[in-house]
């Protein structure tokens, strides 16, 4: 299957030059699904273990759902969530559909059941790995919430074969000095490294102690130069990671990921690759292909490039590699969106989340470290 370069080309063009040039109709590469937004971990920079959600979605309608991607020509599903391995029925729908057709199939999970399920995992049609750590052992958890999750989900990594494995940090101050530990850390066990960039403003943000891991001035130039030497990241990108995290202003990019990821919640929900803006349609009531070939959905995706939004530094790699990297955009691209090779540098599922409007920031007291609750790591 052809990599689909007239669209991107148009995308380009239309978040370059006149929102005329762009597709007209919308063919997202990669879509992000949550089919569980419950969790067991208990991480500071999010909300999602604090509630307990309904999972809407059911058996059948996720199968559906998966195949109506692959008739949409979605390259690359992205099972996130919450922790998309507490649904049980997870590796039932990957058999059911016909989903050895995507190119990829991404887990983005916290590993705190890879050991569990490793052999499902290893059987299954995941292709790639994509597990949450944000510092190395006890930093980690205790940003995660979980006494034992490093060692826990380490093992669990070990266990899986054939699989792309990368491990997933987002960049923050409680790690800031252990970043090339870490990465040394994942060459041993086979994975490399992408980052995520604080979000701060999303749904599942709200109540969120982003102070505490938040970046200091004196933190800032050692995640620059893990970006920069230790993940081979382009010095734009660097760059805008540096001006957010001082809290400088920004020249925001347009917003490509309409164009290129789609989202479904676990309420059923379709957003344009976008957390912050309204959905356009819902699964449970909705076809996908009506979705996406609404009118509501190209006007969102139009918008976005027209960034009439909150803002957020959700998959901002994809909007800056657009933006500075010229025809050299696509060869990063496809690897942003898992078209490619191995991921380096990544879209939070959401893509991807992060605001940078400064009326959006939420200023709380500092989080007290000490009276995060931990729980045992439990292999459940
Ligand atoms: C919301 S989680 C869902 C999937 C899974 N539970 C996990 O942790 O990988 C998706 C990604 O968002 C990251 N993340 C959590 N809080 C964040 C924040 N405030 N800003 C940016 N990324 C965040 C997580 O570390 C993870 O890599
Ligand atoms: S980041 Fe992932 S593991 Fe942590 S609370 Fe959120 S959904 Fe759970
Ligand atoms: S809120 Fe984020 S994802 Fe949504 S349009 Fe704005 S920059 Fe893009």
């Amino acid at each position: 299957m052809s990599f689909p370069v007239s669209y991107l080309t148009r995308a380009w063009l239309g978040s370059k030059i006149s929102t005329t040039l762009l597709p007209s109709t919308i063919r997202p590469l990669s879509a992000h699904i949550k089919l569980t937004e419950n969790c067991q971990a208990r991480c500071i920079s999010c909300d999602y273990w604090k509630t307990r959600w309904q999972d809407k979605i059911s058996t059948p309608r996720a199968i559906d759902l998966i195949n109506e991607l692959i008739a949409a020509d979605v390259r690359t599903l992205r099972l996130t969530g919450g922790e998309p391995l507490l649904r049980k029925d997870l590796f039932l729908i990957l058999e059911k559909a016909n989903a050895s057709r995507f190119k990829h199939i991404i887990l983005q999970t916290n590993g705190l059941l890879i050991k569990k399920l490793h052999q499902e995992l290893n059987d299954s049609s995941i292709s790639h790995l994509s597990v949450s750590m944000d510092g190395v052992k006890e930093t980690n958890d205790r940003i995660r919430g979980i006494r034992g999750y490093f060692d826990l989900a380490m093992a669990g990594i070990q266990l899986l074969r054939g699989k792309s494995v990368a491990i997933s940090v987002t960049l923050n101050r409680m790690s800031a000095d252990e970043l090339g530990l870490l990465a040394a850390m994942a060459r041993d066990v086979g994975a490399s490294v992408e980052y995520n960039i604080l979000s701060r403003s999303l749904y599942f943000l709200e109540n969120a102690d982003l102070d505490s891991m938040w970046p200091q001035p004196a933190d800032v130039p050692k995640i620059a130069r893990f970006m920069r030497e230790g993940l081979k990241r382009p010095a734009y990108e660097v760059d805008y990671m540096t001006r957010y995290y001082n809290r400088e202003e920004l020249a925001e990019p347009p917003c490509v990921l309409g164009y290129l990821q789609l989202f479904v919640l676990s309420n059923g929900d379709v957003m344009t690759g976008c957390y912050s803006l309204k959905p356009v349609g819902n699964i449970l009531r909705d076809k996908l292909a009506d979705v996406l070939a609404s009118e509501a959905y190209r006007r969102q995706c139009v918008s976005m490039i027209r960034r009439e939004c909150p803002g957020c530094t959700c998959g901002v790699e994809s909007s800056l590699a657009m933006k500075y990297a010229g025809s050299s955009a696509f060869f990063h691209l496809k690897r942003l969106t898992g078209s490619g090779n191995r991921r380096n540098g990544g879209p939070f599922d959401g893509p991807s989340d992060r605001a940078h409007t400064p009326s959006l920031v939420r200023i709380r007291t500092s989080h007290d470290l000490a009276s995060q609750s931990q729980k045992d790591a439990v292999d459940k």
